[in-house]
């Protein structure tokens, strides 16, 4: 069998997205649509044309390497945008497949079954249909006889046509030789103007061609994004596919219908997901983990056996084997907890490095901080890394004491095995296996209380 090559059309303006970002770039569970068609891409063939916009740099930057993108300046139909990768596919032997760029949920073993379809069949095209309860503003196929004879536009369709629930997916398989003359025969007459690619089956048709059809067993795969509508209706299935994959995977998740999980995450076996999780954007989610209710992860990587109680909020850090976090603990990016820690309650940290089982347990801010390994941070303690112009970095040694209610002045540094005094300002290094108290020193008055209230039990007297 001749190499396959694939093409995908992505020059569409997306009109009904009302968007001012190009329709395929528009994220479905945390993935642009592009990269639907592109992994799809990927996975049946090795030779990929992608037809785009003109301004479409961002697109041309998710494509990547291997993928051979070509620009249809004019936007005048998905005929015209076929024609615009010929340069790139005329002279190879082998059949070309087109594919839209916003159909995410297609499934790789379908279109496997397409272009075996028809290498077998030898047809001039095979096409890709679904039927659907509600087919309106798709193509649909007409047929004669059981063959297809050519498709009709809804916008273009009449009243008996418009009844037909078979609609074009279009996702089709043609043979290369044929695809080119038979596109340069379409017309853009129909109510847009455009030069359809839908008219290339009637073209094909006449000339005596074959036309051959093969139907999804599960018409959600041929469901279109066109509107915002459509990305969230598609997103429901796909995050539920997702959920799906992980489950079958070894993870428990208590409550599906709130757990939002991006495509692009791993999570490993024998983790527990509580109720109202989102984790998103490439994070990494060891085994055996518990996330708490309510915990949102962006970017994050997490060990094996960590720890979320409810409510944190992670972005770019990382966090270690066996550590425990929150409930509401905020990491910000760059931070790194090391294993086994214990990050508690109401705790803030930003580009913070923290040591192996050092503990923060209840309220503060860790920001730009270096702390080492067996470290205390004591209750309300604030790593003052701001002067008000530029930011500073502390550094805290292995096994120092944090008393509680302290403020840290960076930059300066702590040293191992240290103790700070609850309640001081540190301004200076301390040096290490040293006692800092910064504080003033008490007052006391004796009997001062009850010599108040005498005067005034005294003063209420007089007054009466
Ligand atoms: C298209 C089909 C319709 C089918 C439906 C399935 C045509 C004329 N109609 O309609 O039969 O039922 O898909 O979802 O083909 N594009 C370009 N350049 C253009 C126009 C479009 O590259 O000038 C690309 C778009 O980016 C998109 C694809 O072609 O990926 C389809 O275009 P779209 O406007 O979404 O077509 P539909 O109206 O959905
Ligand atoms: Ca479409």
């Amino acid at each position: 069998m001749h190499a396959l090559t694939t093409v995908i059309l992505a020059a569409g303006e997306g009109k009904r997205m009302r968007s001012r970002q190009p329709k395929v770039l528009h994220e479905l569970c945390g993935r642009p649509l592009i990269s639907y068609s592109l992994r799809l891409a990927r996975a049946v063939g090795e030779r990929i044309v992608l037809v785009v916009g003109p301004d479409a740099d961002a697109v041309r930057a998710v494509a990547g390497d291997g993928v051979a993108i070509v620009e249809q300046r004019e936007r005048l139909g998905t005929g015209h945008a076929v024609l615009q990768a010929r340069g790139h596919c005329e002279g190879l032997d082998g059949p070309i497949l087109v594919m839209p760029s916003d159909a995410p949920l297609l499934s790789a073993e379908t279109i496997e079954r397409l272009v075996s379809h028809h290498a077998t069949t030898g047809a001039a095209a095979t096409l890709l249909t679904a039927v659907v309860d509600r087919p309106h503003g798709y193509g649909r196929v007409l047929r004669q006889g059981g063959r297809v004879k050519r498709i009709v536009e809804d916008r273009d369709a009449t009243d008996d046509e418009k009844r037909v629930n078979e609609i074009n997916t279009s996702v089709y398989c043609f043979d290369g030789r044929r695809l080119w003359p038979a596109l340069e025969r379409v017309r853009p007459e129909n109510d847009q103007g455009e030069y359809y690619l839908t008219d290339v089956i009637g073209v094909l048709g006449k000339a005596g061609g074959r036309i051959e059809a093969i139907t999804v067993d599960d018409p959600e795969e041929a469901l279109g994004v066109n509107d915002r509508k459509q990305l969230a209706a598609l997103a429901a299935i796909q995050r539920r596919r997702i959920l799906d994959r992980h489950m079958l995977a070894g993870v428990t998740i208590l409550d599906p219908a709130t757990t939002y999980i991006d495509d692009t995450v791993t999570i490993g076996a024998d983790t527990v997901i509580h109720p109202h999780v989102i984790v998103d954007v490439a994070s990494e989610i060891g085994s055996d983990c518990v996330i708490g209710a309510g915990c949102q992860i962006r970017a994050t990587k997490l060990g094996d056996r960590v720890r979320l109680l409810p409510y944190c909020v992670m972005t770019e850090s990382v966090v270690d084997h066996g550590a425990v976090m929150g409930p509401f603990c905020h990491l910000r990016p760059k931070s790194h907890v090391g294993e086994n820690c214990e990050i508690g309650n109401f705790i803030e940290l930003k580009k913070a490095k923290v040591g192996r089982k050092t503990k923060a347990h209840h309220v503060g801010y860790l920001g730009d901080v270096v702390i080492g390994e067996g470290a205390n941070i004591g209750a309300g303690t604030i790593f003052v890394n701001y002067d008000g112009a530029a930011k500073h970095t502390t550094v805290v040694g292995d096994g120092a004491f944090v008393g509680s209610n302290t403020s840290i002045v960076a930059p300066l540094t702590i040293g191992e095995g240290a103790y700070v005094a609850a309640g001081s300002v540190i301004t200076k290094d301390v040096p290490a296996d040293a006692l800092v108290v910064e504080r003033a020193q008490p007052v006391v008055k004796e009997g001062w209380a009850a010599r108040r209230r005498a005067a005034r039990a005294a003063q209420k007297k007089q007054d009466s």
